[in-house]
């Protein structure tokens, strides 16, 4: 061997050793970092990264606990890996939790955005990587990289919240309260605009006077809203889904109201987080004498304060049955096989097909049968059930 390839072969070695301990380090690297902080990682033994990855918007509402929950409970057992990530309301963190699950090789991306038109770029990101798209619950807007959406019926949560607001007030010239979720979401577009198709009729001859929104006022002769007259009302009455925002803007409502806007009045509350706040500060208005206040989401917190006649109704929106849909989907996707739907959605950009999920009625009446027979939860979270 002469001196040249001596010298070679120890760069070589050099080469191979330095490789070597490079390896070896991110071996450990990667297998330190199986399980993220605050997701969940199962790889049903097979050791073969993740498949299904599910993006949630934040641990700080109790619904999305709820479906982080019953994601868990359903994948137990199963041959599925999947990983949950939250967002903590933030569309940056959300982008950077796709990016950390398209790393690991997901197939199916599962997700419900902090903001529709925010995600689009996170969706494409996905979908450059041949990953299908799933949005859960909120639709992603304004992009063609969304392949499905499993949604509940956001329409009829409206609009069954504006029924049970005229089933159960009484004479004409009922003070209304209108409030909305966040504009940075479809479904509070969904939802007041089914709201708006049950009221609107009781708001023109009479029956309603709405006491904190003059774009509502404004628009109360128009039966149908376009998306900019939503906004402009949202705009007004938005929460942000923030029950600390709902409070401020229930307490600054009603120190503006007349005295022929207080006395027994109607509530459209978007949620059971914001509607908890907002019914708080008319119960504490001595000029409030009576309150129907809607919700939805079934949160544990809302049901106890259905039974303690503090909340009137909410939406229940049987969060089983999505997640039940949501996997379904992504395990056809897995098998090669085309997901069912059952109609579409249109983003803004295309018509995205979709699974639409019912919603019920629950108030005090039927809270025993629909939430506590029907397993949803336990008799037990509860005091002064009948
Ligand atoms: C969901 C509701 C939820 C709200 C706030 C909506 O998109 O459909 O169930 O209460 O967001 O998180």
């Amino acid at each position: 061997m002469c001196k040249k390839e001596g010298l070679k072969v120890k760069k070589s070695l050099k080469r191979f050793t330095l490789l070597l301990g490079v390896m070896m380090i991110a071996f450990v690297l990667s297998a330190c970092s199986g399980e993220s902080s605050n997701g969940r990682s199962s790889d049903g033994g097979t050791g073969s990264g993740v498949s299904v990855g599910i993006v949630l918007p934040t641990k700080d509402e109790p619904r999305w606990v709820q479906d982080e929950q019953r994601f868990k409970e359903a994948l137990e057992g199963t041959k599925y890996t999947t990983e949950i990530l939250f967002s903590q309301g933030s569309p940056a963190k959300e982008k950077e939790n796709v990016e950390t699950l398209i790393s690991k090789g997901i197939k199916v991306l599962i997700i419900t955005p902090q903001d529709g038109a925010a995600a689009a770029a996170a969706a494409e990101a996905a979908k450059k990587e041949g990953i299908t798209v799933i949005a859960y619950d909120r639709l992603i807007t304004d992009t063609d990289a969304v392949d499905y959406y499993v949604t509940f019926d956001s329409f009829a949560v409206g609009e069954a919240q504006a029924q049970y607001l005229i089933d159960n007030t009484k004479g004409t010239g009922v003070p209304l309260y209108l409030y909305a979720g966040a504009a940075s979401d479809n479904n509070a577009f969904l939802f007041f605009q089914g709201a708006w198709s049950v009221l609107q009729p009781k708001i023109a001859d009479g029956t309603f006077k709405v006491a904190n929104s003059s774009e509502a006022v404004a628009l109360q002769d128009t039966a149908e809203l376009s998306r900019d007259q939503l906004s402009k009302i949202i705009g007004q009455v938005t929460t942000n889904w923030d029950p600390n925002e709902a409070k401020n803007k229930a307490q600054t409502h009603l120190t503006a109201a007349a005295a022929d806007m207080k006395g027994d009045v109607a509530i459209l509350a978007p949620n059971d987080g914001t509607a908890r706040a907002i019914a708080d500060v008319f119960a504490s208005d001595s000029a409030i004498t009576s309150y129907v206040v809607t919700g939805q989401d079934a949160e544990k917190a809302s049901i106890q304060y259905i039974i303690d006649g503090k909340q009137s109704m909410t939406v229940f929106k049987d969060v089983r049955t999505l997640v039940k849909d949501a996997m379904g989907m992504a395990v056809s996707i897995l098998d090669g096989k085309t997901p069912e739907t059952t109609g579409s959605y249109n983003n803004g950009k295309i018509d995205v097909k979709a699974k639409q999920t019912d919603v019920i009625v629950v108030d005090k009446n039927n809270v025993k049968k629909e939430i506590i027979d029907s397993g949803y939860y336990q008799a037990s979270d509860f005091t002064g059930l009948e």
